[in-house]
C-alpha cells in the first residue's frame, strides 16, 4: 500500500477496492431477474454494472450506454449516484427501462430530481443527431453491451428453445432494420457497431472509459472472433487498455464434439476496455 496521501484522479475507491478491480479476470454469476426484465433476451446484471461504474467514474459524474435495453447500466449508476443516460432503440425496452428506473429511485428513497436516469429511444447508429435532439452533458464513462452479431437468430441455442416456447420472452430483440442484432453480415455489423463508438468520441470527455463487453462468436462450427475483431478496430480511435474477463460458472456444460473434436462451452464474456486519450484520428 502507498505510504503518501492516495491522491485518487479517477473513482472514489480506496487502494484496497482498487486493487481487487485490476485483477484480470472475475466470476459473476447474474442473480435471478425481475420478471418485467425477463422479456429482454439478453441483460447484464446491475451488480456488474455498478462494480465497473464505481471503478471508472466519481460520484456525481456521468455514465452513458447507447444500447442500453431494459436500463441495466442506469439502475446501476442510480444505486453508485451517478447521472446516466441511455439509447435503446425498441420502444417496449426503453419503456421497460423507464419504469425500472423509476422504482428504482423510489426504492432508493431518491427524488425525481437528484441523479438522471434518462432513457433516450431512438437509432444509435444516427448517435450524433439523436444527441443533438437529446442533449447531453460531457460523458465521463462508456458502459455498454451489444447485440453478439446475429446470434440470436441461431436455431440451435438451447436458451433459444426455452425462448421460443414463451408468449412472455423475446427471441430477438426486435425486427427493425436498424437493430444491430439483424444485421447478418458479419464486417457490416462490426463496422456498424465500431460506428457507434466513434461517433460517441466527441461527446467524451479526455481521459474517459468505455467499457463494451462483448464475447467471440461460433457460427456453423466456424468461429467469428467479434470481440477481438472490434478491439483492433476501435484501437484505431481509442487506446485499448485490455481486458477483463466474466466468467460464469453455473452454466449446464453441453457435450459438444464429444469422443470427437474440441467444441468450447464457452462461459465467459471480454469486457475490454478502451479510453479516449492522445491524438487519435476521430
Ligand atoms: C445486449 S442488449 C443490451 C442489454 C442491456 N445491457 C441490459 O442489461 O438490459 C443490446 C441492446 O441493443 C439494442 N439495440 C440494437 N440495435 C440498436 C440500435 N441501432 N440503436 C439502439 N439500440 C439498439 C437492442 O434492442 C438491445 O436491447
Amino acid at each position: 500500500m502507498p505510504k503518501r496521501p492516495f491522491n485518487n484522479r479517477l473513482n472514489d475507491l480506496a487502494p484496497k477496492e482498487w486493487l481487487k478491480f485490476q485483477k484480470s479476470w472475475f466470476i459473476h454469476n447474474p442473480p435471478p431477474r425481475r420478471k418485467y426484465v425477463l422479456r429482454h433476451p439478453a441483460k447484464f446484471p446491475e451488480t456488474l454494472a455498478q462494480e465497473f461504474i464505481e471503478f471508472f467514474t466519481k460520484k456525481g459524474q456521468v455514465v452513458f450506454d447507447p444500447l442500453a435495453g431494459t436500463g441495466s447500466t442506469l439502475v446501476a449508476a442510480l444505486r453508485s449516484g451517478r447521472h446516466c443516460y441511455g439509447v435503446e432503440l425498441n420502444p417496449a425496452y426503453a419503456e421497460i427501462a423507464r419504469q425500472v428506473v423509476a422504482e428504482e429511485k423510489s426504492a432508493l428513497g431518491l427524488s425525481a430530481d437528484s441523479f438522471t436516469a434518462e432513457i433516450i429511444p431512438g437509432n444509435a447508429l444516427e448517435i450524433i443527431n439523436l444527441l443533438a435532439a437529446h442533449p447531453i452533458p460531457p460523458v465521463n464513462y462508456v458502459l455498454t453491451s451489444p447485440p453478439y452479431w446475429d446470434m440470436l437468430h441461431a436455431s440451435g441455442a438451447q436458451t433459444q428453445k426455452a425462448r421460443r416456447e414463451s408468449a412472455e420472452m423475446d427471441v430477438f430483440y426486435s425486427d427493425d432494420p436498424n437493430d444491430l442484432g439483424n444485421i447478418h453480415d458479419y464486417d457490416e455489423f462490426i463496422e456498424k457497431l465500431a460506428g457507434i463508438f466513434i461517433a460517441l468520441k466527441p461527446f467524451l470527455v479526455d481521459n474517459a472509459y468505455l467499457t463494451i463487453i462483448v464475447k467471440n462468436v461460433k457460427k456453423k462450427g466456424k468461429i467469428y472472433p467479434l470481440a477481438w475483431d472490434l478491439a483492433k478496430r476501435l484501437c484505431e480511435i481509442y487506446s485499448l487498455k485490455d481486458e477483463k474477463i466474466w466468467a460464469q460458472d453455473n452454466q449446464r456444460l453441453a457435450p459438444y464434439g464429444l469422443g470427437n473434436a474440441w467444441v468450447s462451452n464457452t462461459f465467459h464474456h471480454y469486457c475490454l476496455q478502451f479510453r479516449k486519450e492522445g491524438e487519435k484520428r476521430e
